[in-house]
């Protein structure tokens, strides 16, 4: 049975999804620090294991990021990803009610940029809005 759990951060489950999805974890002890410091987070399981993840950080009023949004591969395009957006969407919501202009962000991986159009992200640059950037290492 698949259920959700919110907040539930747990550090071995992050780093699983994390090798499932090629991206190769983090230690833990950095997994933990970035988890611990998330806003919200939402896990998805299918009994007892982790197939899904997604989280929300930020600072709450203005700008708020999407990140780690990971599917296992057993189990993609069976609408998991839609649920994790939806429920991260549900909470930028309850926020808006506070500031309806506060700005969500995320950067897509390559080639997953339709997966995120379908819940009203656009690619930057358009008429209004310049590229997104990313501080790249020496
Ligand atoms: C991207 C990802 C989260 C999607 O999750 P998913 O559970 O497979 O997606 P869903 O089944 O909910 O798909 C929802 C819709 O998005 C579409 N979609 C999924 N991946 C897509 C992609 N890469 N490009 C375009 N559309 C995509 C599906 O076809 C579906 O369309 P429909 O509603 O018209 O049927 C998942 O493939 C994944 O974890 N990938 C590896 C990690 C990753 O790259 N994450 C994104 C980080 S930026």
């Amino acid at each position: 049975m698949i259920t959700i759990k919110e907040n539930e951060n747990n550090v071995e489950e992050f780093n699983t999804l994390y090798d499932q999805v090629g991206w190769g974890h983090y230690d833990e002890a950095v997994s933990k620090r970035a988890l611990d410091n998330t806003y919200y987070s939402i896990s998805v399981y299918d009994d007892n294991s982790i197939i899904g993840f997604g989280r929300l950080i930020g600072d709450t009023i203005c700008f708020m990021y999407i990140h780690d949004v990971m599917v296992s591969p057993n189990y993609q395009n069976r609408k998991i990803g839609t649920l994790i957006m939806t429920k991260l969407l549900d909470k930028v919501k309850e926020l808006k009610k506070e500031n309806p202009d506060i700005r969500v962000y995320l950067g897509a991986s390559k080639n997953k940029e339709g997966f995120y159009e379908k819940f009203g992200f656009v690619k930057r640059i358009d008429d209004n809005l310049g590229y997104g950037m990313i501080l790249k290492g020496d």
